[in-house]
């Protein structure tokens, strides 16, 4: 099929390679021209395992194209994905002006039937305006459909997902226009499920805002853990034994970040009161998580009995690991909290020092672990890297001036951290003294 996929973000150019790959032919579009040149250059605009590689392939096999001329690009596909940003406004409501300024391109460039797919993250009712801005601007003779097909793809591992996905959403207006997407994704051979268009849109967000729940939940019994002296990681794994429950993202911790979660509660909370049905449940999951970062730091500041004047070394700046992006990283409000309360900070993250450096933070930027740890009164890790798995404790000791490992994803054995001298403090699990720091 030719499908042309506006917007080169995370979605639309992780979906124009997949489709690309899987044998269609695409042009992925895109307004910046210096990121479209970038493209073409075989330079990604972010990194995730196995998408370079994807994109040189399918270019070479003259499948895949990038252009900055939405005309050329709509006049060319049967199928057309809106994959624009859509990124909150001051006051929480979506902004919907990157979809609106592509329905207007294509709406103008509209020569002959095709099917319009939206999968930015849209508020409920956004395909009817999608809707009405193509046939304000399209010839009126030509029919035009539009469809929902919400993308579940999780960074880090966007490629594998878009391949392998759980479950594949199409929101249409008909039968007939759901079969065109049906024969699109058919040779994944993966369960579809057709919906209304309406229930498309409530999907992707109630999937994430599910997810963002579940994270505060369990943040919220870790949070209790602590106070009566259970193991939030023992109680997960009780939980998470339980099929109704599941295991999946029931991990506590510093918090959820990233560019969905934060964004998506937000929106979901704004939709619920706007429409008279309050999602209350939602303003808890927000709360929770903006609190998590405090907690956090009120713990360490406890332990060391002041953060004035003290060396924290910073493990893991990204969201979570497997990505250099920053967007909402609970790291980044922990530094921010730390610095307020007059600590100094040394980072590491293996991928997302560039994207750290260039938001401005100032902090010493450290070349890997054990020089972030450098004389530090205390060593936090806050995105669970691999490589931070396998740390190196007894060096780590050696290195650092206190003796306090800050576990922000409660990753490590408070044991084993015990046994060279540390002392362990996670998130919902009892603190554990190395006998030279209690
Ligand atoms: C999420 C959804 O998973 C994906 O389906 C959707 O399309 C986009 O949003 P993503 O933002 O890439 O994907 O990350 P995800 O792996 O879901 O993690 C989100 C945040 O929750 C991270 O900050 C992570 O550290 C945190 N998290 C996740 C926890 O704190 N505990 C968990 O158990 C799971």
């Amino acid at each position: 099929m030719d499908i042309a996929v506006i917007g080169t973000g995370y979605v639309g150019l992780v979906t124009g390679a997949v489709f690309a790959e899987l044998g269609n032919h695409v042009i992925c579009v895109d307004k910046m021209p210096e990121r479209i040149a970038m493209l073409k250059d075989l330079k990604m605009p972010f990194f995730e395992p196995g998408l370079r590689e994807m994109v040189e392939r399918n270019m070479e096999d003259g499948r895949l194209s990038f252009t900055t001329d939405t005309g050329e690009a709509v006049k060319a596909s049967e199928i057309i994905f809106i994959a624009v940003g859509t990124p909150p406004k001051e006051n929480g409501e979506t902004d919907l002006g990157q979809v609106e300024a592509a329905a207007a391109e294509i709406g103008k460039n509209y020569n002959n039937y095709k099917i319009i797919v939206n999968k930015s993250t849209v508020p409920v009712g956004t395909g009817d305006l999608v809707r009405e801005i193509i046939v304000r601007h399209k010839p009126p003779e030509l029919d035009i459909h539009v469809v929902s097909n919400p993308e579940f793809l999780s960074e880090g591992q966007a490629v594998a997902d878009a391949l392998n996905p759980d479950r594949i959403v199409i929101g249409a207006p008909n039968q007939q226009v759901a079969m065109k997407l049906i024969e699109l994704y058919s040779i994944l051979e993966k369960p579809m499920i057709i919906t209304s268009v309406r229930s498309a849109e409530m999907i992707k967000y109630a999937s994430n805002a599910f997810l963002a729940t579940k994270v505060s939940f369990i943040n919220s019994v870790a949070n209790l853990c602590e106070k009566v002296g259970a193991d939030v990681d023992e109680v997960r794994r009780g939980m998470g034994l339980d099929d109704r429950i599941g295991s999946r993202f029931l991990r506590a911790g510093v918090g959820y970040g990233g560019s969905c979660f934060p964004k998506d509660t937000e929106s979901l909370l704004n939709v619920s009161k706007a429409f008279g049905a309050e999602m209350q449940i939602l303003e808890g999951t927000i709360a929770v998580n903006r609190t998590q970062p405090v907690l956090f730091v009120d713990k360490a500041e406890s332990v060391l009995g002041t953060l004035d004047g003290k060396l924290i070394g910073v493990l893991g700046l990204s969201f979570k690991p497997n990505t250099d992006d920053i967007r909402e990283a609970s790291a980044l409000h922990i530094i921010a909290l730390l610095q307020e309360r007059g600590a100094r900070v040394q980072v590491y993250d293996p991928m997302a020092m560039d994207n750290v450096r260039r938001s401005g933070l100032q902090a010493s930027f450290c070349e890997d672990e054990y020089d972030a740890a450098a004389g530090a009164d205390a060593v936090m890790v806050l995105t669970e890297w691999n490589r931070f798995r396998q740390l190196n404790f007894s060096r780590l000791k050696r290195v650092m001036a206190g003796a306090h490992l800050f576990d922000g994803r409660n990753i490590y054995d408070p044991a084993v951290v015990r046994r060279y001298g540390l002392s362990y403090h996670g998130v919902g699990r009892p603190s554990v003294f190395a006998d030279e720091t209690h």
